[in-house]
């Protein structure tokens, strides 16, 4: 069990290592073809386009087809996606392939935690999809160590293709592991496949298939009465709400924001741009160890008590941000503390219970079209902020960060008001109506 969650977790790492790669290369990028400040935008946004649309569709054929012929769909396409942008030739065949891994990104963030959560039993759910949340972190904190790295070894107009076609290696390796990986029981109940469903359950080590199996069978029929089940449909109306609630609030944190243009902010505070790589490295350690400290306490504790904790932390870190940005001449230690202090209280908060929460408060009939909603919400988001972010901050200052605050104030009033605890109870009960 805990490998099969491992092993799709790769997925997860290929989502950080690809988002977060390409800030290495930005400067190469516009030197080797002659792009305007634009058209590096737009480079650089290629692959959230991707993701957006890749989020998007592949919801229904997870729920067709399964969930491992998406995963391995998934990770040939980073295979592709990296060496093709590492031997690009020209302007379009780089956004081509950089689209084609944004693509893979956008439907391993809707695959992999649904595969998770689908092999695994209730008492380790939040444990082993955070899982996913780790290896995002991790993969983000390899694309900073690999491309600076890279950026010792090799001159400028070389190194930005190994950067990008390193990721090949990763993404071949997920590609072997996928091929071992069983297919999901629950998605083999749904359709009508018990005796896979309790073979591989057998094989993952759940204790009791047999009453597991009837217990969805129980859940299908008391949630579709036969019928074909749509997403937009009364009863699942509290987990779309829910789903596209903690996906908006996750990006309203300013997170990707923070993490896209954190030399930049270090640098309005006062710090030199040489520090860059020890600020990313000691914002995306940060990131790692309190996401690992988040992986202890989810279970333990519960979605919702992280989220209330960090609701007010990430508030008062970036209070703390905006007060100092403020200020004539701001603290450039402050800063700093202010915005580790923010990146802590969301990696033990939202980054940790996002993918968790999505992936199992929908039941599984409507599962994978359920987190195509939430991952594609996430998407939107993270593309309109990363875009916005730069050309507000530089007239708003401060206030940007009063702005991100203030969601994050709000979001404790959700999660207090609307939020259910999805906490220990098995997916097939997963049933939140009207109740909430
Ligand atoms: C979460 C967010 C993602 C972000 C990451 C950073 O997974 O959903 O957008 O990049 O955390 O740690």
């Amino acid at each position: 069990m805990v490998l099969s969650a491992a092993g799709a977790a790769l997925g997860g790492l290929l989502f950080g290592f690809d988002t977060a790669v390409i800030s290495g290369t930005t400067a190469a990028l516009q030197a080797r073809f002659a792009l305007t400040d634009g058209a590096l935008g737009f480079t650089v946004a290629s692959a959230l386009i991707g993701t957006v649309i890749g989020s998007l569709v592949a919801g229904a054929p997870a729920d067709r087809f399964g969930r491992k012929p998406m995963l391995l769909v998934v990770a040939i396409a980073y295979v592709v996606s990296s060496l093709g942008a590492a031997l690009a030739g020209s302007w379009p065949m780089l956004l081509a392939f950089r689209f084609l891994g944004g693509l893979a990104i956008g439907a391993a963030s809707v695959v992999t935690p649904i595969y998770i959560a689908e092999v695994s039993p209730a008492r380790f759910r939040g444990r082993l999809v955070a899982l996913n949340q780790l290896n995002i972190v991790l993969g983000i904190l390899i694309a900073f160590l690999s491309n600076y790295v890279i950026a010792q070894a090799l001159p400028a107009d070389t190194a930005w293709r190994w950067m990008l076609g390193i990721v090949a290696v990763p993404s071949f390796v997920f590609l072997i592991v996928t091929l071992l990986l069983p297919d999901s029981p629950r998605w083999y109940a749904v359709n009508g496949r018990e005796a896979q469903a309790a073979a591989v359950m057998r094989r993952l080590g759940f204790l009791d298939p047999d009453s597991e199996i009837v217990r969805m069978r129980e859940a299908l029929a008391r949630d579709t009465h036969g019928a074909t089940p749509r997403l937009f449909q009364r009863s699942y109306s509290v987990p779309v709400a829910c789903a596209i609630a903690i996906a908006m609030f996750n990006q309203l944190s300013g997170i990707n924001a923070l993490l896209y243009y954190a030399p930049r902010i270090f640098e309005l505070g006062g710090a030199g741009a040489d520090s860059a790589l020890l600020q990313s490295v000691a914002v995306g350690g940060t990131n790692l160890v309190f996401t690992v400290l988040a992986l202890f306490l989810i279970d333990r504790f519960g979605r919702k008590p992280l989220l209330y904790v960090g609701s007010v932390a990430c508030a008062a870190a970036l209070i703390l941000v905006g007060l100092q940005l403020e200020t004539a001449r701001p603290d450039g230690t402050l800063v700093l503390m202010g915005l580790l202090g923010f990146i802590a209280a969301f990696a033990v908060s939202q980054g940790a219970v996002i993918w968790v929460f999505i992936s199992e408060v929908f039941p599984s009939e409507v599962r994978g079209k359920g987190q195509a909603l939430g991952s594609t919400t996430h998407w939107v988001m993270a593309a309109a902020i990363t875009w916005i972010f730069p050309i507000v901050a530089s007239s708003l200052g401060g206030w940007v960060f009063f702005f991100f605050g203030a969601m994050m104030l709000l979001q404790l009033a959700w999660v207090r008001r609307f939020m259910p605890e999805t906490n220990g109870i098995p997916l097939e009960e997963m049933s939140f109506r009207s109740a909430h």
